[in-house]
Order: structure tokens, then sequence, then C-alpha cells
């Protein structure tokens, strides 16, 4: 089975990429043919500043290799360093209704934001679809905010294929519900432009004093507490054993526990997740020149891929010879 997915570098990785989407991404290599990529072409929709741009594409490559990527066997890339996924894109726009793309809510929370309404951050879901499609992709596995983006994509194959020929496969997503949505320090989705993020590898200090500020509610000490509308408690979810998890909820139905406790066991165990990985990282970090050439290596395996795919689209739809 093909499985495919991408990373926008658009700054530092935080734990809901992790849980959501590179833990999976990092579980399925040992069984299966796998394809990441750094989507540094999406981050123009949003990022206009190429030294940012390009600092933030080898810092989540190397933050992707110091976790566990097997780069002898999984493919992985920079997707500019593909280019054929652009002439893709337009030949994928050529059967993509306006409706489709007005529907995207991605696109009105961003502008929602503040992020100019160019026409790259409108079409981003054809980019996204042409790299799903050119790899021949089966699963994909990313957190349920791209649910919408894999839908669009099932969509345009469908239509690509339904006028010119079975050309692409029709790929699925691949979302785990109990990770599907981390929430960020504010309760909110945890995500960069909140500014609600636990980073991957934060100083642990920083870790700390984070965690002591996640939003709570204000019912005391003595008094039960219900795990299920608690946000230290959904985070604890991700980084706690089962027996553990088990005594906390207890804790919390019994009352008796303040959330003060429950956040200081919170962030050592986020802090004793990712310590294995640090050292892996500041090594990486010294040898910028390695993680250049896997990223190389990459493109030219995917780029092999790419071009194939690439020929049957342009002959079914009538370019060329
Ligand atoms: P991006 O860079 O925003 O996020 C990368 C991955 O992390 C997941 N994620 C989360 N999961 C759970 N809880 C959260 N709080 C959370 N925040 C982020 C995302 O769902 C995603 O899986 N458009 C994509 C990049 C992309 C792509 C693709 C993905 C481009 N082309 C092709 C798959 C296939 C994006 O912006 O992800």
């Amino acid at each position: 089975m093909r499985i495919l997915s991408g990373i926008q570098p658009s700054g530092k990785l935080h734990i809901g990429n992790f849980f959501g989407a590179m833990r999976q991404h990092l579980q399925l290599q040992a069984e299966h043919s796998c394809f990441y990529f750094i989507a540094d072409y999406h981050a123009l929709t949003s990022n206009p500043r190429p030294t940012e741009v390009r600092e933030n594409t080898i810092d989540v490559a190397i933050d992707y290799m110091a976790l566990g990527l097997d780069t002898e066997k999984t493919v992985f890339w920079r997707q500019s360093d593909v280019s054929e996924v652009t002439e893709l894109t337009w030949l994928l726009s050529c059967v993509t209704p306006m409706g489709l793309l007005q529907r995207c809510t991605s696109y009105k929370d961003k502008v929602a934001q503040g992020l100019s309404p160019n026409h790259g951050l409108f079409a981003y879901p054809v980019l996204q679809a042409a790299d799903i499609l050119i790899y021949n992709s089966d699963l994909v596995p990313v957190g349920a905010d791209q649910k919408q983006h894999i839908e669009v994509t099932r969509d345009i194959a469908g239509r690509f294929n339904n006028t010119y020929g079975e050309v692409f496969t029709i790929p699925q997503d691949y979302i785990i519900e109990s990770v599907a949505v981390v929430p960020g320090i504010d309760g909110q989705k945890m995500s960069k432009s909140y500014g609600n993020t636990i980073e991957i590898f934060e100083p642990r200090e920083s870790v700390r004093k984070k965690i002591m500020k996640i939003v709570t509610d204000s019912t005391p000490v003595e008094e039960p507490k219900d795990p299920d509308k608690c946000n230290v408690f959904a985070l604890l979810r991700l980084v706690a054993s089962k027996d553990e998890l088990a005594e906390w909820e207890n804790k919390y139905r019994s009352g008796g526990m303040g959330y003060g406790e429950a956040k200081k066991r919170l962030a050592e165990l986020i802090i004793e997740h990712f310590e294995p990985y640090r050292q892996k990282r500041a090594d990486l970090e010294n040898n910028i020149d390695k993680v250049k050439e896997v990223l190389a290596n990459g493109a030219e395996r995917a780029k092999a891929v790419a071009v194939e795919t690439l020929t049957k689209a342009r002959e079914a739809v009538g370019l060329g010879a």
C-alpha cells in the first residue's frame, strides 16, 4: 500500500502535528511504501518571507529525521524539488468546479485570520490533490483538519477519471479519531496560527510554563471534575500509560485534586516523551549537509514516480504527441 502525507514548513512543529499525523507516519513506515514531503509550495500561500520558508523547511526535515524517519526505506523530500506536481495541478484545475473550492473551510478560516485571499490560497486544495494523486497514494494519514482536502482530492480524481479514463488511484484518508484534533493550551485546536502550541522540541522550562497556563474551569479543588471536559486531561490521554490515565480519571472524579497537580505531571510526561530524540536532533542540526542529502535523494526517487503519472495524465488530456 502506498502511504503519503505532507507537512507545511510553517514554523516549529508542535505536538498536535506529532500525535495527529507524524506518529502515524512513523509507525506506518515498517510495513508500507511511505512517501512524506515538506510542503514548501503550499507554505508560499501564507508566507512571503523566503529565508523563513527555506529555514523552516530544513527545520521540519530535522524534526522528522530526529523522531525516527527511516531515510533508507521511506521517500522523504521537499515538495518543490519535484516541480511536475505543479503541472499536474493545472491539469486537475481544469476539471475542478469553482463550487468545490468555494466550499472549503480552510480557505475561509485563513482569510478570517487575516491572511491575504490570494489565488494560491484558494487553489491550495488542488495542489494538495496533485500531491496525493501524482504518487498513486492509497492512504493519507492526517489530522481531522485535512479531511475535507482528501474528500476534494477524491472528487477531483473521480471527475478526471470519468472524463479521460482511469489514470488516478482514488485515495482514502487515515484519521485516528482519538488524536484527530489535539487541543492547544487555550482549548482550541492546537495551531501555530492561534499561538497556542507546545512545540515538540521546545526547551523543557518553556514546556512547563506553557502547560501551567492551560485553560481550565474554576471548579474548586475539593469538588469532583469531569475529565472529558478538561484540556489537561485531553493532553494526558496522549502521553500517560493506560494505568496512569485510569488513576488520573479516578482522581478527577473523586475530587480533592487541583488542576495544578495534573498539569505538573503532564509537563513531565510530555518532556519525557520527546527526551530520547533531543540528542539526535542536536546532532542533525550540526550536520545539515546530511539532511540536504537525504532530501535530494528523496526528491530523485519521488520524481521517478511523478514523471510516470504526469506522462499518463498529459497523454490522457491530449497534450504532447
Ligand atoms: P499542516 O502542515 O497544517 O499539518 C501537518 C499535519 O498535522 C496535522 N495537525 C493536527 N492533527 C491533530 N491536531 C492538531 N491540532 C493538528 N494540527 C495539525 C494536520 O492534520 C496534518 O496532517 N495541507 C497540509 C499539508 C499537505 C498535505 C498534502 C497533507 C500538503 N499536501 C498532501 C497530506 C497530503 C497541511 O497544511 O498540514
